[in-house]
């Protein structure tokens, strides 16, 4: 029997509501020059975004863009010139000063990166504890949490390695359940696959993905089109700025369109 499945017919006729989407993060009029000895550098030039609950947002622009400038600011690793932040429908300029920054980036802010800045000396379970611990968790509790969540990004039979004994898919896992252990609301991404080749970049692609429509909140910054293709929404980042935008359609045109606009903006038409 193919095709027929009356329980399936019965739920496509019950009407979905229309769900509020929920602000996790906006921007407005962002600025952040970087005051050197010579000349000044405009990272970001009045930036206004907003990212709601549950969005995978891809942020893509060329190098020197201002990608990482921004999700310093989202993370108040650093402090924007002018401009303010919302979280959660709030506006949060206070994080900007310590010790608001720490408590807030422990509290909401997990990060990976290209490199995976694991610590090189811990095995993975206590990479993966680090957090917890930073946050005061009962050492039964941490042992608890870290053993499901190696369990399910499948990396529990390599708990007592470390990191330059695994391949780099592995260590990006270990990052991802480092980043994810503390249940962070927002996932911030630097470039997590550009140190991948193209098999485990799909596959930590396909990670972050499931990560997401779990409910998590991601920002996933990449140069390459195809990273892009697996956000819901991508925003395009030239000179500084927020200059164009495309909300994927999980389709085949997807790729096509992302690079079509990305070639664009990186010769400065638009
Ligand atoms: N700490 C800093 N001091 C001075 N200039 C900086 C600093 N950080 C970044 N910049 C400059 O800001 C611009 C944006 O950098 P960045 O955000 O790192 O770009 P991207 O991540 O898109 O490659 C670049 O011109 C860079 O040289
Ligand atoms: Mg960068």
């Amino acid at each position: 029997m193919t095709g027929f499945n009356p329980l399936k017919k019965m739920i496509n006729k019950i009407p979905v509501p229309q769900t509020k989407l929920t602000e996790v993060l906006r921007i407005e009029g962002m600025s952040k020059i970087f005051k050197q000895k010579a000349h000044e550098v405009n990272a970001l030039k009045n930036v206004h975004c907003t990212i709601y609950q549950g969005e995978m947002v891809a942020i893509m622009g060329t190098s020197g863009s201002g990608k990482s400038t921004l999700l310093n600011m989202i993370s108040a690793i650093d402090e924007p010139t002018s401009g303010t932040i919302f979280l959660f429908g709030e506006e949060a300029n206070a994080i900007y000063k310590e010790p608001k920054a720490s408590n807030f980036r422990k509290e909401n802010i997990g990060f990976i990166f290209q490199a995976f800045h694991l610590l090189k000396d811990l095995n993975v379970e206590d990479n993966i504890a680090l957090p917890l611990i930073l946050n005061d968790v009962p050492s039964k509790e941490v042992k608890e949490l870290v053993d499901e969540m190696m369990r399910e990004l499948g990396i529990y039979n390599w708990r007592k390695h470390r990191p330059n004994e695994l391949s780099g898919g592995q260590k990006q896992r270990v990052a991802i359940a480092r980043a994810m252990i503390a249940k962070p609301p927002i996932l911030l991404a630097d470039e997590p696959t550009g140190a991948l080749d193209v098999n485990t970049t799909d596959d930590i692609l396909k990670l972050l993905v499931e990560i997401q429509q779990r409910g998590q909140t991601i920002l996933l910054v990449t140069h390459d089109p195809y990273v892009a293709t697996y956000a819901n929404r991508v925003l395009f980042f030239h000179d500084g700025a927020i200059v164009d935008s495309y909300q994927n359609e999980q389709s085949k045109q997807d790729l096509d369109a992302i690079l079509a606009k990305f070639k664009l903006i990186s010769r400065g038409e638009r």
